[in-house]
């Protein structure tokens, strides 16, 4: 529900409240976000106090107890009495960069509007349009509000019109801006590098500023555009928390400022530092979306609304509530070095173990051995695929197997076709040398003619052969992020337009080949956003497949998106990464909990392997729906152990890891969340690490009862039994 009464604004449901105010009929003031309250009559009224230099800096001459400097605000301005970070700022034509925006009308309407050209959630309930102008320089700024009933979540975007006749550059538009009146405050992200993604890292909030930030032209491997701001008592099951998760694949920035009066300042959007907009006569320019979540249910309470909220109001298409394939991907089984017969060899041992889908990877086009040449050639490589993918597409078909494909179309080499006949069509600065990533260039996708290649390529690959899949990979961060197309006035605008370019080719494609499951990938997990998850349900989370590294690469995943939505296969060990060998089970149960399958020549398993992997198989087939569509919740994360529970109507099911083994150590006793006191569990499978079948030893628990109130596995829990081995993965599974 949205109120607007008296000048307060008031945005309610069952899960948080979120208060801001008309100040003097011009200033748009925050006042409140947190758990619902009914009504809002102001019972901590903001103090104006004369704060020395701050309070000096008065809005109006003879108030000296009015300054934006100390006031909480919506969506900050620059260059007046605010010295904190502000929302946006604007270059007038007269070289300032000073403008004032006031509130100058609104309107409340039923659902949401979409957002041109770019991803963003659908389906809410009702939305609040604020219009900001700027009188002098005419402009107009709307700031949109989407509340949704069922969850704890607030979406916010900004839309910037010139509604003068002077044209003016957007240097810098967050999509939002939150100012909490104190600093209470443990900072939440997620870094990483390359193969060891999205890392969650907790630290006092500090007077400063702290920043996430990537200028690479991707969400990256690096930093996630995710925030939390949690109370330092919140735990993974209770305490106050409030996150904001940006719904754009490219440069972002979140601030966080810790100001000399204990107040704290968030703000999220594009990244200043690599965008500028100019907008003339008439033109519009429209933020990318941020997702508001408050839970004061801990960071298991924000990431189930993140799940839910994703899952239900943003994936689109027909996966979107289907569980996905079990899938055997060639490229840790083969590289580059594959024919039609290796592919076939995969296909039918993936018959016999009861897999879903064969993916063929990297290297079946143009004259791709390596990762040296043939990106942007996309046509098939008939040294290997004498029949072409149709022909390889449907020997899988004939054995009841899907067939997917990998595809890089952002790219090009040096070493192509399409570099020779289109030298020009890289980002790049004119006189200067490109530099290289894996020997590869970007094409500057904010060409319309560029995208017109790209896809029609697309095109005629999905449509050269039954394709189900299709694994969308980038492999490299941009670099000179410069348009030959481009004024120079506008070469900032490139990093922007090329991100537009890819959503505009992505949503044809999607459209166009509805049938098709599409998977993205960058190098892994570098492109792991809600950007992206609007087109393509599903992400490879990470190059890294050892189990135990992806004990926190998916832990740190899932703070923010779904587990249906990340990739997790089971490699060979030792493992290509690290070089570590941890068993299968523990291999097997790490990539059950997200979207499954292997990546590793299953041909070259023995029999006694290829038996277990029949039988998890099986097992996971039992356990999709619950896994991918049910309900995550993360029991232990870090450190040596972690666990992880899964739940739906029918089934709970929970997972223990222990990493390494150590004598002295308690027993561990997992106690289960969320489940109903009254209701009975019964527990109808129970795999413990291998070792212990085999060794037997004391700590063999038999669990006789098989069925237990909800009540006794959460409050008495369940043991785990102790075993002395390294890279220990039991589950349980319950029937309700
Ligand atoms: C990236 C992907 C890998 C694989 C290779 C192929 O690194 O993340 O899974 O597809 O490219 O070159």
């Amino acid at each position: 529900m949205i109120s607007a009464e008296n000048n307060i604004f008031h945005l309610r449901n069952d899960f948080f409240s979120y208060v801001f105010e008309i100040s003097k009929g011009k200033h748009l003031l925050h006042r409140y976000w947190g758990r619902p309250i009914k009504e809002f009559h102001d019972s901590a009224p903001l103090q104006g106090i004369d704060r020395g230099f701050s309070g000096q800096l008065n809005d109006f001459e003879n108030e000296r107890t009015y300054s934006l400097d100390v006031l909480p605000q919506e969506y900050p301005v620059r260059g007046h009495t605010d010295f904190r970070i502000p929302a946006y700022t604007v270059e007038l034509e007269n070289g300032t960069n000073i403008t004032e925006l006031n509130y100058s009308a609104h309107k409340i309407f039923d659902g949401k509007p979409t957002l041109k050209g770019l991803p963003a959630s659908f389906g809410g309930g009702q939305t609040l349009e604020i219009e900001l102008k700027d009188a002098c320089a005419n402009f107009t700024v709307y700031l949109y509000y989407t509340i949704f009933e069922d969850l704890p979540i607030l979406t916010r975007s900004v839309k910037f019109v010139n509604t003068g006749s002077k044209k003016f550059k957007i240097q810098n538009a967050a999509s939002a801006a939150v100012d909490f009146s104190d600093n209470d405050f443990e900072i939440i992200s997620l870094y990483g590098g390359h193969a060891a993604e999205r890392t969650i890292q907790r630290q006092k909030i500090s007077r400063g500023i702290f920043e996430v930030s990537s200028t690479r032209g991707a969400s990256s491997h690096q930093q996630s555009p995710f925030i939390a701001l949690a109370r330092p008592d919140a735990t993974e099951f209770s305490g106050e928390v409030y996150a904001a998760s940006l719904i754009y694949s490219g440069s972002f920035a979140a601030k966080v400022e810790a100001e000399q009066f204990g107040t704290t300042r968030l703000v999220i959007g594009l990244n200043p530092e690599v965008f500028s907009w100019t907008l003339a006569q008439g033109e519009e320019f429209q933020t990318p979306e941020v997702v508001l979540n408050f839970s004061a249910t801990g960071l298991n309470g924000m990431s189930q609304a993140y799940h839910k909220f994703y899952r239900e109001h943003l994936i689109r298409g027909k996966f979107k509530d289907q569980v996905r394939p079990i899938l055997v991907n060639n490229w840790e089984a083969t590289y580059f070095d594959f024919n039609e017969e290796k592919i076939i060899a995969l296909a039918d041992c993936a018959k016999d173990l009861g897999l879903e889908l064969v993916v063929l990877d990297d290297g079946w086009f143009g004259k791709r051995n390596d990762d040296n040449s043939s990106l942007g050639d996309w046509f098939v490589n008939t040294a290997k695929l004498p029949r072409g993918l149709k022909g390889l597409a449907d020997e899988i078909h004939s054995r009841g197997l899907k067939f997917g494909v990998w595809v890089e179309p952002e790219m090009v080499n040096v070493d192509s076709e399409l570099y020779r006949a289109h030298p020009d069509w890289i980002l790049h600065v004119p006189d200067y040398k490109p530099s290289f990533s894996r020997h590869q260039l970007i094409l500057d996708l904010s060409r319309a003619d560029v995208r017109e290649y790209v896809l029609d390529a697309m095109r005629k690959v999905f449509s050269s052969a039954p394709i189900d899949y299709v694994k969308w990979d980038m492999n490299r961060h941009m670099t000179e992020s410069f348009s030959a197309k481009l004024p120079p006035e506008r070469q900032l605008e490139t990093q922007h337009r090329y991100m537009l370019g890819l959503y505009e080719i992505m949503e044809a494609l999607v459209t166009e080949f509805p049938d098709i499951l599409f998977e993205s990938c960058s190098g892994g997990g570098g492109r792991f956003d809600a950007g992206i998850l609007y087109y393509m349900p599903q992400t490879w989370t990470s190059d890294d497949t050892d189990a135990v590294c992806r004990l926190s690469i998916q832990a740190g995943t899932g703070l923010a998106f779904p587990i249906i939505s990340q990739g997790a296969h089971v490699s060979v060990t030792p493992n290509h990464q690290v070089g570590r060998v941890t068993p299968l089970q523990m291999r097997t149960f790490v990539a059950m909990a997200g979207t499954f399958g292997y990546e590793l020549d299953i041909t070259k398993m023995s029999d006694a392997e290829k038996a277990e992997v029949k039988d998890y198989v099986a097992l996971y087939k039992e356990i999709r729906p619950t896994i991918q569509l049910g309900k995550f919740t993360r029991l232990l994360t870090g450190g040596n152990e972690y666990a992880w529970q899964f739940e739906d109507d029918s089934k709970v099911i929970a997972m223990y890891f222990k990493i390494l083994s150590k004598p002295a150590e308690p027993i561990r006793i997992l106690k289960l969340a969320g489940l109903d006191a009254n209701k009975s569990y019964k527990l109808t499978k129970y795999l413990p690490p291998k070792k212990l079948s085999v060794d037997g030893g004391p700590q063999k628990i038999s669990f006789d009862a098989k069925t237990f109130n909800g009540d006794e596995l959460m409050y008495c829990g369940i043991a785990v039994p102790k075993i002395e081995t390294d890279f220990a993965a039991y589950m349980w599974i319950f029937e309700k």
